[in-house]
């Protein structure tokens, strides 16, 4: 009986999962007032003096249950920056905010910070409850300094307040400038149970989360919160700048720190006199040098045309992307006029080929491309992409622009890709654990590198065993970037559609429609229960509690006895250990929860033996999994309550 509620659970993820892509709605941040983007960044304030700006999701958020009005817990983490206009001086500060509607209309800026005005604030039919950051002392409320957190209740006098800063391991307290320019987290707590709100402010530079809150309210919310209820930012200035910089947040129904890796941002200072002086310099600088390329261009144009000698324009940005070019001729003559097929891809057609003069194998994609806008961008970005060089990675050795196709030219890769051997049925033919533990590690370790060894974080997007493939030593490279899109140091620069290969899609991946690090370490959690178990994710012909692979698995750990969840031939070598190891770990690397997950670096660890799994581990996977399901609402929710409550979104930035 359990064992079909857990499958038609399943089923109802994968069509909800249907119909959200083909909706491909999710939801983002209004700005409204002094708020937009500086440098790229997102900043809730501009340059505007005495204004103020607001941020707000743009979706309704539930707190209550609707059929019994029960209040849930829930947590929020957000991180922010201030750049002041003066270093020694903030100006008023920012707040998080939650309210009936979806910004706050009439508010004043300056000490108002955009949330009240004079004539509201204190009332108690406003059903604000804000978090404020304030950077300026204003006695007419009773603030402590000028750098402190307070917890607001329907006005600007803090119920409860201290001086910015944290408690580290020992319990002491250490300072923090609100003001320092610096990437700061905040993380609030709300836990329905206890009636306690906590409030922890804390740098990620440092390694260690603080146990102990900064502030604390013992005080029952529900009576605050309306059913439906908004939530944002909101900052304002004075008669000194900043700039209020909203990088990224979270909000859940229920209580998680989610652990996140990332390169930690640089902002930019606030732009002072000094810096227009230079801007100008260099603009006319970079004028200049405009102005020269653009009249070599044209005179080296003017000589190609006069000699006619050139059979292919280079376009003048591809120019900026490096040398890799091949002629469209060279192609031709190694592929023998694209004759030797060797497979299909998403997005093409790929020929063998040898370059001609050399015993170099190549494989060449086809990829044909309507849009020369799209083509550019994709190119820009596939050529820097194809800079990386990883052992574990397919190396792209160049490309050819020919009309309206693409030919991207990579290493020929002997035996193919690793679907080819996972699925076969003879013991003999079947892969080795020890050549399938390989296969595991070197992708972890390809993928490692995209995620955290680089310049900028890159995203796959498309794990699965099509895309890995096997050289002449069975070892693994991670091929097929063609999905990946750069993800600049946590920016996704514009959310396009989900993409992906359907069953290696992360739940969040799909309401969001973000891919970040943690959507790639969910299908790579699929890729390893696929490779030790060496079957399909869903496998419509087995039995109903076999049919999908990540809970057939996690149903055997329950029973315990993971390893009957993996085929034959593994389990009957000796390494059982080392399969329970990788079965487990890809349990929870597929986990739904994308905060339960653990980041490529911690699963290359594990996979090496230099960090262990946590004993709990089981507790873990099945507490966080019952969570969700239970404190969202006291009933069994709705898939639209699910939806509209849990998302865990990485703003965008970069107003591209
Ligand atoms: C509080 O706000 C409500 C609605 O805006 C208004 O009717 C009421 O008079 C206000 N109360 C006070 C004390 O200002
Ligand atoms: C923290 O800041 C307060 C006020 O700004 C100051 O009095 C105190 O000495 C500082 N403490 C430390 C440890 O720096
Ligand atoms: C708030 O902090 C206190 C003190 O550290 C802790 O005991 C309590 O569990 C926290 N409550 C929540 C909701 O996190």
């Amino acid at each position: 009986m359990i064992m079909s509620r857990k499958i038609v659970s399943h089923v109802v993820f994968l069509i909800l999962a249907l119909f959200c892509c083909t909706e491909n709605s999710h939801g983002k941040l209004i700005m409204q007032g002094s708020a937009g983007f500086f440098k790229g960044f997102r900043t809730l304030t501009s340059t505007k003096k005495h204004a103020y700006g607001q941020a707000y999701y743009d979706r309704v958020l539930r707190f209550k249950n609707p059929a019994n009005g029960a209040m849930t817990s829930f947590s929020v983490t957000f991180f922010f920056a201030i750049s002041p206009e003066d270093r020694h001086k903030g100006s008023h500060g920012m707040a998080f905010v939650i309210s009936p509607t979806r910004s706050i209309t009439g508010s004043s800026a300056d000490q108002y910070l955009g949330l009240f005005n004079e004539a509201n604030n204190g009332n108690s039919s406003n059903h604000v409850i804000a978090v404020e950051l304030d950077t300026n002392k204003d006695d007419e409320f009773g603030d402590i300094n000028d750098n402190h957190v307070g917890i607001n209740i329907n006005g600007m006098r803090s119920i409860v307040s201290a001086p910015a800063g944290y408690y580290d391991q020992e319990g002491q307290f250490r300072n923090l400038s609100l003001i320092c320019g610096k990437l700061l987290r905040v993380t609030i707590l709300y836990n329905e149970k206890k009636k306690q709100l906590n409030v922890t402010l804390s740098s990620p530079d440092e390694d260690y989360y603080p146990n102990q809150p900064l502030l604390s309210l013992n005080q029952d919310l529900s009576p605050l919160f309306l059913e439906e209820m908004y939530a944002g930012f909101s900052a304002s200035t004075g008669s000194v700048g900043a700039m209020h910089y909203m990088w990224i947040w979270f909000i859940n129904p229920y209580l998680t720190v989610p652990s996140l890796s990332f390169g930690i941002p640089t902002f930019p200072p606030y732009p002072n006199a000094k810096s227009l002086v230079n801007r100008i310099v260099w603009l006319s600088i970079l004028a200049l040098a405009i102005f020269v390329a653009l009249a070599a261009s044209a005179l080296s144009f003017i000589f190609y045309r006069r000699h006619k000698m050139v059979k292919e324009v280079l376009e003048e940005w591809e120019i900026q992307c490096g040398p890799h070019r091949f002629a469209y001729k060279e192609l031709f003559k190694a592929t023998k006029g694209f004759k030797q097929l060797l497979g299909k891809g998403g997005f093409g057609q790929v020929f063998k080929g040898t370059i001609p003069g050399s015993a170099a194998e190549i494989a060449v994609k086809r990829i044909s491309h309507d849009s020369r806008q799209g083509m550019q961008e994709f190119l820009a970005e596939i050529l820097t992409i194809g800079r990386l060089r990883h052992p574990n990675l397919v190396r792209l050795q160049g490309y050819c622009k020919n009309k309206e196709e693409l030919y991207l030219v990579y290493d020929f890769m002997p035996s193919g890709s690793l679907d080819k051997y996972l699925y076969r049925r003879t013991n003999q033919e079947q892969l080795t654990w020890d050549q399938r533990f390989k296969i595991i590690k070197d992708v972890a370790t390809g993928l490692c590198y995209l995620h955290n060894d680089w310049v900028q974080v890159v995203i796959h997007r498309d794990i699965k065993p099509a895309n890995v493939l096997i050289d002449h030593q069975m070892n693994a490279r991670l091929g097929d970037f063609g999905l990946a899109k750069l993800y600049d140091q946590g920016f996704d620069p514009r959310t396009s559609t989900v993409a992906g290969t359907f069953g290696y899609i992360a739940p969040e991946l799909i309401r969001s429609g973000r891919a970040t690090t943690g959507t790639d370490v969910y299908a790579f959690g699929l890729f390893m229960l696929e490779v030790s178990c060496g079957r399909r994710l869903i496998e419509p012909r087995a039995a109903a509690n076999e049919m999908v692979l990540v809970e057939w698995t996690l149903d055997r750990w329950e029973n315990g006895d993971i390893l009957e969840a993996a085929n034959e031939r593994s389990r009957q070598e000796h390494n059982r250990e080392q399969l329970e190891l990788v079965l487990k770990l890809g349990v929870v690397c597929a986990h739904q929860v994308a905060a339960v997950r653990p980041d490529m670096s911690k699963v290359v660890r594990i996979l090496n033996g230099d960090s262990q799994l946590p004993g709990n581990l089981l507790d873990i996977v099945l507490a966080e999994r019952v969570r969700m399901w239970s404190e969202t609402s006291n009933v069994v929710p709705s898939h639209e309550s699910i939806r509209t409550l849990t998302f865990t979104e990485p703003f965008t930035s970069h107003g591209r």
